[in-house]
């Protein structure tokens, strides 16, 4: 990465703070540093001792944050890794559970206007999408590995693209190979036409993008995990971008509230299943026009926020 500007909007920035922070001198962890925005915000509010986590998986956002480092009393862990693996990271200070937990999903505009990083299809770069260069296959690869009916699922399923099928079969038996995002690009304008609408484009380059980086397995696992490594009282915020994302978070914050899910006829409890988690929000929390017109991409978020039961007001 150069030495530009690693920019990104912090989307709901004040809201995040006052729903996440509930200790000014506790431990908070970060999980999508991006450019930092949320991650500073959070960090100005808190009081010597505390400690502030940032992690990322992708090295140019770790190292703009290293290279840019927060004027704070608080103790500062910046380090690159998945989200899914964020328990690797606070073992390896002995944290065992943290105050509040951040997930803000999805790619930095950073990463989407850099046409090296090939998430956009409005500048020519390589195809790769990866938020890890390191790690796994481009979504070139990706594309030239996949059959027609992988492809197809994918379309459908994370895009919803209507009749995936012909557009998978105008992706794989596309005359050129398919290597930057223009390839992409051309590729489906020439079947469809010079008016194919961005939109259709956007649902392609997400589809693609959510399978390379299996970004629906990286949120459930995260979640599967998160409440074990929370204080009692501690929270998780996640910010989602798409319905995909937001149904895995509200389903798992609901399940999360439910204790004996037995049957009712049932006389006795066999499932032993406890409620662990409060919602914060009943309804996810989205932007205001305010904020959607001086920031655009904020016009899709939904924000859910759930806390931990302390043991004392767990029940069944
Ligand atoms: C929307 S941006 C976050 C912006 C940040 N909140 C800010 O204010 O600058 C999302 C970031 O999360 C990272 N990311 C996405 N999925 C991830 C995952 N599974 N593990 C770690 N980082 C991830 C991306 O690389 C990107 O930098």
């Amino acid at each position: 990465m150069n030495n530009q500007e690693f920019y990104h909007e912090p989307v709901l920035k004040k809201e995040i703070i006052s729903l996440l922070v509930t200790d000014k001198k506790g431990i908070y962890l970060d999980c999508t540093l991006g450019g930092g925005g949320h991650f500073r915000a959070v960090a100005e509010c808190l009081e010597p001792g505390a400690t502030m986590i940032g992690i990322d998986r992708d090295s140019d956002a770790i190292q703009w944050n290293l290279r840019n480092p927060l004027q704070t009393s608080s103790r500062v862990i910046i380090e690159q890794s998945p989200f899914s693996e964020f328990d690797k990271v606070l073992e390896r200070h002995a944290i065992s559970a943290v105050d509040g937990m951040l997930l803000d999903l999805g790619v930095s505009s950073w990463q989407i206007d850099n046409k090296d990083r090939g998430f956009s299809f409005m500048g020519d770069g390589e195809l790769d999408m990866r938020m890890n260069r390191n790690s796994g296959i481009s979504a070139a690869e990706f594309i030239a590995s996949s059959s027609e009916a992988e492809l197809c699922t994918i379309l459908d399923r994370y895009g919803e693209v209507q009749n995936a099928k012909r557009m998978a079969r105008t992706i794989k038996q596309c005359s050129h190979p398919i290597v930057t995002t223009f390839d992409l690009r051309n590729c489906l304008i020439k079947e469809y036409g010079p008016n194919l609408k961005y939109k259709v484009l956007a649902k392609v380059f997400q589809a693609i993008r959510i399978a390379v980086n299996d970004e629906l397995g990286e949120l459930q696992r995260f979640l599967e995990k998160s409440v074990s490594f929370l204080k009692p009282s501690g929270r998780i915020a996640v910010m989602a971008y798409h319905s995909l994302e937001d149904r895995i978070v509200k389903e798992f914050f609901r399940a999360g509230e439910l204790g004996c899910i037995c049957p009712p006829s049932q006389p006795v409890c066999t499932c032993k299943k406890v409620a662990s988690l409060k919602r914060v929000t009943r309804k996810s929390l989205q932007a205001d026009d305010a904020e959607i017109a001086r920031n655009p991409r904020s016009r899709s978020v939904r924000v859910r926020v759930a806390e931990k039961l302390s043991n004392r007001n767990r029940y069944i």
